[in-house]
């Protein structure tokens, strides 16, 4: 099976976790669209889609699938969103979209998310998936140099402006070995709008595409 197709597979899969009559979370990226375009064939069914971008929110909306402002939602069920690198605990790096900060605020107001990915997302350790991070434009160099004290080497993501205004740091070469204390560190530094390691958002569940079919693997 090629990449599109697993990608196709585990945006089909994911209706399963859609739960009839609530707001669904959404996230962003190829993976993500293949779960859009499968979530229209149930849009009459669901209560409303908070969406991670404006890219998820045209895609959304040119389906037909009703797209609600996340401060008019209190809590979702599920969210459902890809990932760039994901670990055998579901602790992930997302933000290859550049979506990371939207992302994680719609994942903080979900109960449960569910992750999907093809088999070559998953990984022992994270890390050999440049780190995005979303910091103000003002303190992109200021950023970089910390995280060359961490042995990280920050390449800015040229003409990226994020849909909060931001800049896009990827960070090379790092071995994420303690995720939630990182992510905990780096969100102090100031300057730092979010930081693309999910640990305290990790994935609960993962819905990965493998040439074997859907393996479900829960955290
Ligand atoms: C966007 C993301 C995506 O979830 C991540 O980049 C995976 O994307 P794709 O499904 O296209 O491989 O974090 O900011």
């Amino acid at each position: 099976m090629t990449q599109d197709e697993l990608k196709a597979l585990v945006g089909q899969a994911a209706l399963a976790y859609v739960q009839p009559g609530t707001v669904v979370g959404v996230g962003t990226g190829s993976t993500v669209n293949c779960f859009i375009d499968a979530l229209a064939t149930m849009k009459d069914r669901i209560a409303g889609a908070v969406s991670s971008s404006e890219k998820s929110t045209q895609r959304l909306q040119s389906h037909g699938i009703v797209v609600l402002d996340s401060n008019s939602v209190e809590r979702i069920p599920a969210y459902i969103d890809g990932a760039d690198e994901i670990d055998h605990g579901g602790h992930m790096i997302k933000g290859g979209g550049a979506a990371l900060t939207r992302e994680k605020i719609v994942a903080d107001l979900a109960d449960r998310f569910i992750c999907i990915a093809d088999e070559s997302k998953l990984v022992t350790t994270l890390g050999r998936f440049p780190l995005p991070v979303e910091v103000v434009p003002m303190a992109t160099s200021q950023v970089s140099r910390r995280f060359a004290a961490l042995g990280g080497n920050a390449v800015l993501r040229e003409g990226v402006i994020t849909d909060n205004g931001g800049c896009i740091l990827d960070v090379h070469g790092l071995s994420i070995t303690d995720p939630l204390g990182m992510e905990q560190e780096v969100n102090q530094w100031p300057g730092v709008v979010a930081v693309g390691i999910f640990a305290r958002h990790r994935a609960r569940v993962c819905l990965l595409g493998t040439s074997q079919g859907v393996k479900t693997l829960s955290f």
